[in-house]
């Protein structure tokens, strides 16, 4: 009964695991936006103090050409060189330089290359603020005879500090790309670790009893009084279907090696195998145009393929429907291989959960059967599995795709 357990719980893993990833995205982008928005409100705080900076600095520089008597010539030299990090130029009335502040030249640079540079940074602070005017006062009559001016920018800290959130969101989605790759990467290589491990500890651990039944069958063969009753025959039935699941077992946990085999026959095979196992009422059809078609395959483990694939469709029809399998030949010498079935078919919320391990909507179910065919189609086979079309109440085709052999 703890099969019951798994049905409920796993399907609800699913919602949640997809409800998650919206929730950490819409968290993600809310801290974005917030973080873009109260720095924005730090740069107009800082952009106001800097422009009234520059206002002050610009009254100083006044003060100081019109102060004839020095007095505030230190006072006023304070305010200029507190000014230590506003990038600013002093222009005549004509536009020509006249001083620069907090502009990094380099001092190995020719005074052309200087003059280059000072004209392009005023180019950019003219595009950013306007400019604040200097009167230059006669001492004695106090009228204007000339005007200069100040042009400035913001700082590299304003500029650092309107930059800084688009940095700091870049490096966190890249952080987080990076990581979510590692994340999958690791669980990947961990769930293919108990795969391997415990299909091959399965397969081990069926041979000890299977080889011991089957010393066993040869005495009651020679038991003359059980002979006869047709009770080995069918226990020798029960062994083979051992075996075949050990040689299952023990294939996933290796590396298994294909071979060339006839499609049309391996198919016929296991329909074969199935037909008198499942309801009278379920009718199975295998259509080809060609019976010679040959693909690479690995017949037992392709086999398991085939027989999830039916079961699932048997479970989808109920008691009566039509199983139809269709070989055909694809593009670029592959095999194709179409399994329909004329059952309830699979609702479009869950299409992309089917191969997912564990995802089932059976009071029975464990979800491996096509997380199994997946991962044998496209691990051993190098082909592809997925869900050609699916109808509510119609039916479903699942497609495999394999590589064609030559013979
Ligand atoms: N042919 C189909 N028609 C309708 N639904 C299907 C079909 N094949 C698979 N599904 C859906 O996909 C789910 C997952 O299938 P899967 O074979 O992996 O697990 P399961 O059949 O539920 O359990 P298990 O195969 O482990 O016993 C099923 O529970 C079912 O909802
Ligand atoms: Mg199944």
């Amino acid at each position: 009964m703890a099969r019951k357990i798994a049905s409920p719980s796993s399907f609800d893993f699913y919602q949640n695991n997809t409800n998650l990833k919206w929730i950490i995205l819409v968290v993600s982008v809310l801290i974005s936006i917030g973080s873009i928005y109260f720095t924005d409100i730090l740069v107009k705080e800082l952009k106001e103090r800097e422009g009234n900076q520059v206002r002050l600095f610009a009254r100083a520089l006044e003060y100081s050409i019109n102060d004839t008597e020095n007095n505030i010539v230190f006072i006023t030299e304070e305010i200029i060189n507190k000014n230590n990090f506003i990038p600013t130029i002093l222009t005549d009335k004509k536009g020509a330089i006249v001083f620069s502040n907090n502009i990094d030249l380099d001092p190995t640079w020719s005074k052309s290359k200087k003059d280059e540079y000072l004209q392009a940074e005023l180019a950019s602070m003219k595009k950013s603020f306007q400019p604040i005017e200097i009167l230059l006062k006669d001492p004695a009559t106090q009228k204007v005879f000339d005007k200069q001016y100040v042009y400035y920018k913001n700082s590299f800290l304003l500029t650092q500090l309107i930059v800084y959130p688009y940095i700091q969101i870049l490096v966190l989605s890249i952080f987080g790309f990076i990581s979510y790759l590692a994340f999958n990467y690791s669980r990947t290589a961990e769930q293919n670790q108990v795969w391997v491990g415990l299909t091959k500890e399965t397969a081990h651990q069926l041979g000890t009893p299977i080889s011991s039944l089957m010393a066993w069958i040869e005495v009651l063969r020679d038991d003359p009084d059980i002979r006869n009753k047709g009770i080995v025959e069918e226990l020798d039935k029960d062994i083979r279907k051992l075996q075949m699941v050990t040689e299952r077992f023990s294939s996933i946990g290796s590396a298994p090696t294909l071979r060339s085999e006839n499609v049309y026959s391996l198919v016929n095979r296991v329909v074969g195998y199935l037909q008198p196992r499942v309801s009278s009422k379920i009718n199975f059809e295998v259509y080809t145009l060609s019976e010679t078609i040959h693909a690479m395959i690995h017949p037992p483990l392709f086999e398991w393929v085939l027989e999830n694939l039916c079961k699932n469709a048997i479970d989808a029809m109920g008691s009566t429907g039509t199983i139809a399998i269709k070989i055909l030949r694809g593009n670029e010498g592959k095999v194709l291989i179409d399994i329909s079935d004329t059952g309830k078919g699979i609702p479009k919320t869950i299409l992309s959960n089917v191969f997912k391990p564990g995802f089932t909507t059976k009071k029975r179910g464990w979800g491996l059967g096509l997380t199994l065919a997946k991962r044998i189609i496209e691990l051993y086979h190098q082909g592809k599995i997925f869900v050609k079309s699916s109808e509510e109440n119609e039916g479903t085709t699942f497609r495999i795709e394999l590589k064609s052999s030559t013979n």
